[in-house]
């Protein structure tokens, strides 16, 4: 990229197999979507510990977290959603290229963005995971009353109430928590995950 002065230095770095090698395991994107109070991050949690207490380093990026620190001038318009997710994906692919596996836990609620983040980690590495807890059952948890909020008109913009939610045509594994108890979907997790990050 002559044009703006930047000159990249990755390929003079230790690369992402050595670091692999260090840390005995592969890494990879674990990218949960689904609603606001779907679940995502109650199970991203958990997973991670389940994934630690075997041996394997994690790191977890969560909306709420993201959009108080790097994120903190974005809104939820489209045009900030979609950066949002832009810099959780090239964070994340700082992550992953340090060998640890990564696990993002956002709306992320259309197909644009989700494939956006795909094409930045890269195809191969990236697990889509839906969390397709329904809407209803969402809004009856209303874990941090935003849903009322919505409802009343006082948040704009709000997904599911006043801004679409996509569903992904293929994800790599659909959890309902209103369906399944935790254990259940951290199982399904590691059965799919596991064989992935194992040298
Ligand atoms: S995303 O759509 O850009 O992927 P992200 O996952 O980062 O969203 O943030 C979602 C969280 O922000 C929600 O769980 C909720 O706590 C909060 N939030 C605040 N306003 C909104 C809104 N208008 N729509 C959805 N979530 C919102």
């Amino acid at each position: 990229m002559k044009e703006n002065n930047i000159y990249p230095i990755f390929d003079k770095m230790l690369g992402r197999k050595e670091k692999e090698l260090l840390l005995k395991q592969r890494s990879v994107m674990i990218w949960f979507t689904g609603l606001s109070g779907s679940g995502k991050s109650t199970i991203a949690i958990a997973l991670e510990r389940e994934l630690h207490n075997r041996g394997l380093l994690c790191r977890i990026l969560d909306g709420d977290n993201i959009r108080s620190g790097v994120n903190n001038n974005l809104g939820f318009s489209p045009a900030d959603r979609i950066e949002n997710i832009r810099r959780i994906a090239e964070v994340s692919r700082l992550f992953i290229d340090s060998g640890i596996i990564t696990i993002a836990a956002f709306i992320s609620p259309n197909h644009e963005m989700r494939d956006l983040a795909a094409n930045i980690i890269g195809k191969d590495d990236f697990l889509e995971i839906y969390v397709n807890t329904p809407l209803i059952v969402c809004e009856r948890r209303d874990v941090k009353g935003l849903y009322a909020k919505a409802r009343k008109g006082e948040i704009k913009e709000f997904t599911g109430i006043s801004s679409p939610f996509e569903a992904p045509e293929h994800p790599a594994l659909t959890l309902d928590t209103s369906l399944l108890s935790l254990e259940e979907c951290v199982h399904k997790l590691l059965v799919l995950i596991l064989p992935k990050v194992t040298i």
